[in-house]
């Protein structure tokens, strides 16, 4: 024991050890250690890389499926073949399952359910580790998202910025619940998601005050719930690449928020400075970047040459310690030295992963229209038509993202493979009709589809994106069904069957035709493993809908943003008010919030106290419906009269009920002043004002209040 270097000795305060192993480190190991790469082929294509050798002084492998035995085998090169053995760290895009796939984020986020997102992050982490032996899991994308043209706003929790934090941290919370030896990874550091027109990987305008209101605190909130790495994103910001962008990654995050982990740069960010107009010395792009406080480079090997530039001269040897030490922090913390190898698989928090797709995809499906009470359908149909592209169709309820899934599909199963289970002895009637591409499929198909569809009591047409169309680099600019779905639809309405449209995407689309053309429309998203048998539950009434938009669907592109927290125009009082175009209605078709449930809920009674500390909030949520549900009370903030002119309405706070018919049932909501009134000026710096606010209880109902 004499002997073992300090580092090795678990008892040692995390510093110590990280001084000691610093210090014995050469300047090669030390740029090792700043470098992540894939072994073989990386499992994202969109990082382009090409087939890598396995160097076991890597401080990080990512996107490693090859399996818990290949992985230790590596590791115990690692760890036994070098000097020093020092642990790789092995991350992975665990974006919302690993083999069993749940609803995609930004589904999850329309249950308004941080205990949801938490579940799945935590299992989706577990199996993960088990699969694989993943440590890092690249994730949440915490990101605020308002321009649903941007493909990967289906990883994203939505356009709210108290909704995005919560779930960040839930989804934090969550990987660390699966096992202390992991952790998560915030991204994409910062402003990725506002690109130019939702153009993946283009630029971002953002200004600082924005930065403050919208962009940041889901990071902030996510480096306190104990996030012990984030990824520098891809875009430059007001001029200046996110990896080299010193006020973001050195004042902000480090300065502000103390952040004691590492930052490594999204796959090939360093090396595309070139592209990005900065220089394409391989270098100059290492040093600006690392000085900048990027302490780790994913794929492009780029950081290779600090080592040159120290024994040159040209950069000091403390700044590559810095960002070593930052790594080397993070591996202490979790762990690495002591259990560098998968052992015992992990328990699965929910020991039924099925049935908890099963519910995250009950509690994600948003009910966008049911005119005439067309949902449920009633009891004992006899002859039914499953129409459309989505109803067989794999790639609709695992997205663009589920990497390993995608290959397998061995638990996935589609509305056809379910139906007959929910209307036994029923005559069903599928067609195809046409499928996504404007170019697979004809008249004719339609036609026999609509012929099919004729003889039934009720269609279902199962419509919307392929799980392709989303995702990273799969921006559109047009956000209508693609292909010939909505000619298909519209040859259906012809037949006057009551028409059900169920409806799967990974963003908004623009649905005006679409409502116009069904009777009832339930929104899917893409819902995992379980989702077609949930969606089966869904219309046949064994569940009701309580999912609410967290982000809002534009009647049409030429509206985009539309997201619901802008500010007041100034001419938007009532006798003052000017539309917004001269040829489109006012407001998205459907905004933030929206959600219709089977039942019917009363508001009554809101008020508002004050208490020690701020003020609490009441109202009385009434089921006045025929049927049981839930609701959710989404709270949103006016401040009428600031300095600073804020957003019409902000999120603050939601809470849940689930109520029997004619049962009531209040839910508060306690108002801090620092926390929910004060708002952040363009440095970030917070001010209170006193005065007079609003607090609306999911625009059913408001009350002023005075602080
Ligand atoms: C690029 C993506 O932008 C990022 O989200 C992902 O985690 C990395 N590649 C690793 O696959």
């Amino acid at each position: 024991m004499k002997d073992t270097p300090r580092y090795k000795n678990p008892a040692l305060p995390v510093q110590e050890r990280v001084n000691d192993l610093l210090a014995r480190m050469t300047l090669h190991e030390k740029v090792m250690q700043l470098n992540q790469r894939p072994i073989g082929e990386d499992s994202n294509p969109n990082n382009a890389s090409t087939w890598t050798e396995f160097d076991p002084l890597l401080g990080s492998v990512l996107s490693f499926f090859g399996g818990v035995d290949a992985r230790n085998a590596y590791q115990r090169v690692a760890m036994e073949q070098t000097r020093l053995g020092i642990p790789i760290i092995w991350g992975f895009d665990v974006i919302y399952g690993y083999k069993h796939i749940f609803p995609i984020p930004l589904a999850q986020a329309s249950a308004f359910s941080p205990k949801l997102v938490q579940d799945i992050v935590a299992n989706s982490a577990v199996e993960a580790r088990n699969e694989t032996g993943v440590d890092l899991v690249f994730a949440p994308m915490c990101e605020v998202c308002r321009d649903p043209r941007w493909g990967r706003v289906m990883e994203s929790y939505g356009e709210d910025t108290w909704l995005v934090s919560k779930l960040t941290e839930a989804s934090v919370r969550g990987v660390a619940q699966a096992s202390p030896n992991m952790s998560a990874c915030l991204k994409h550091f910062c402003g990725y998601s506002a690109s130019m027109g939702g153009r993946d990987y283009h630029a971002t305008e953002i200004p600082d005050l924005a930065m403050r209101e919208t962009y940041l605190p889901p990071f902030e909130a996510g480096v306190k719930a104990g996030a012990k790495v984030i990824m520098s994103s891809f875009n430059t910001l007001n001029g200046i690449p996110a990896v080299r962008h010193r006020g973001l990654l050195n004042d902000i995050l480090r300065g502000e928020w103390h952040f004691p982990g590492f930052v490594v740069a999204d796959c090939l960010a360093v090396a595309q400075l070139q592209d990005q107009g900065f220089t394409a010395d391989a270098e100059k792009q290492a040093t600006a970047a690392l000085s900048a406080g990027n302490d780790m480079d994913m794929v492009s090997l780029v950081y290779l040459a600090l080592e040159k530039a120290v024994q040159e001269g040209r950069i000091q040897e403390a700044l590559l310690d810095t960002a070593v030490a930052h790594v080397l922090t993070v591996k202490f913390e979790l762990g690495l030295f002591e259990h560098p190898y998968i052992e015992e698989p992990l328990p699965f928090p929910a020991p039924d992963l099925a049935k908890l797709a099963m519910d995250s995809a009950l509690k994600t499906a948003v009910l966008l229209e049911n005119r005439h009470e067309t949902l449920p359908v009633p009891p004992g149909l006899r002859k039914i038509a499953l129409v459309g592209p989505a109803a067989a169709d794999c790639s609709v309820y695992i997205g663009g993202w589920a990497v390993v899934a995608k290959a397998t599909r061995e638990y996935t199963t589609t509305l056809r493979d379910e139906i007959s289970t929910y209307f036994p002895g029923a005559d069903i009637a599928y067609s195809r009709g046409c499928g996504f591409l404007a170019e697979d499929g004809d008249d004719e198909a339609i036609a026999a589809a609509v012929q099919a569809a004729a003889k039934s009591e009720v269609i279902f047409a199962a419509l919307g994106e392929r799980g392709n169309m989303s995702g990273e680099y799969r921006s559109r600019a047009n956000l209508g069904l693609p292909g010939r779905q909505l000619k298909l639809l519209e040859a259906l309405r012809k037949t006057g069957k009551p028409l059900v449209v169920l409806l799967f995407t990974g963003r908004p689309l623009c649905l005006q035709e679409v409502a116009d053309n069904c009777d009832a429309l339930l929104l899917l998203w893409e819902n995992g493993f379980r989702g077609a048998a949930a969606a089966w539950e869904l219309v046949t009434g064994k569940a009701t809908p309580s999912g609410k938009l967290p982000m809002s669907f534009p009647r049409v592109v030429g509206q985009i943003p539309c997201h619901y927290n802008q500010r007041p125009s100034c001419r938007s009082l009532k006798e003052n008010f000017q539309a917004e175009y001269i040829d489109l209605e006012e407001g998205p078709q459907y905004p933030f919030g929206h959600g219709l449930s089977y039942t019917a809920f009363g508001y009554d009674d809101l008020h508002i106290a004050k208490t020690g500390d701020g003020f609490r909030a009441e109202v009385t949520v009434t089921n006045t419906g025929k049927r049981p549900g839930q609701e959710t009370v989404i709270w949103y903030l006016g401040d009428p009269e600031a300095d600073i002119v804020q957003p019409q309405w902000k999120v603050i706070g939601a809470g849940q009920v689930a109520l029997a018919p004619g049962e009531k049932q209040t839910v508060g909501l306690d108002i801090l002043p620092d926390r929910d009134l004060a708002y952040p000026d363009a440095t970030g710096r917070r001010q209170l004002e006193p005065g007079r606010f609003i607090l609306n209880a999911s625009r059913r109902c408001q009350a002023e209040f005075w602080l």
